[in-house]
């Protein structure tokens, strides 16, 4: 099985903002995975598309499934994450005072990726960054 799922997200996008996390976790349940696994993936591809959303100029998420792997991919175009140590440290967060009253910018995103995946990578530079997450199918 190899499953490919792109979606577009785009820059302060609140209004669609979650909505590609919604179309993974109704893919996902259709193939009839385990719905606690399956919720490890859509918390990690919620922060990922919110980190989009927010942090980025832009971007999109990808899910492959490649034998019994689940493989989510974000990348986005810039400006990068300029402490990558920083950035995953539980509480930091760079997020403005008006995203923080939308309630966004606790801090837990990129932990929280990595506390519900399997294998989670990295890597930034100011013409963007790529996060990938993937988990052995339960
Ligand atoms: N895609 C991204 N592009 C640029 N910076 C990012 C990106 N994702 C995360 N960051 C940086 O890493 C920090 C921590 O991210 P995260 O743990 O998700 O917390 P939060 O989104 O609540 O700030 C962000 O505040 C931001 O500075
Ligand atoms: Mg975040």
């Amino acid at each position: 099985m190899n499953i490919d799922f792109e979606i577009n997200i785009y820059h302060e996008d609140y209004h669609n903002a979650g909505s590609a996390s919604s179309e993974i976790k109704k893919y996902l349940t259709q193939l009839g995975l385990n719905p606690k696994f399956i919720r490890k993936i859509v918390i990690s591809s919620y922060e990922a598309e919110m980190n989009i959303v927010i942090h980025s100029l832009g971007g999109k998420l990808k899910l492959d499934i490649i034998g019994n792997h689940i493989i989510l991919t974000s990348i986005d175009k810039g400006p990068g994450i300029r402490d990558i140590k920083m950035a995953l440290t539980e509480g930091f967060s760079t997020a403005s005072k008006k995203v923080r009253e939308m309630g966004f910018g606790a801090g837990m995103g990129l932990p929280n990726m990595k506390k519900n995946s399997d294998k989670f990578e990295i890597k930034s530079s100011p013409k963007g960054t790529i996060v990938r997450l993937s988990w052995v199918i339960e």
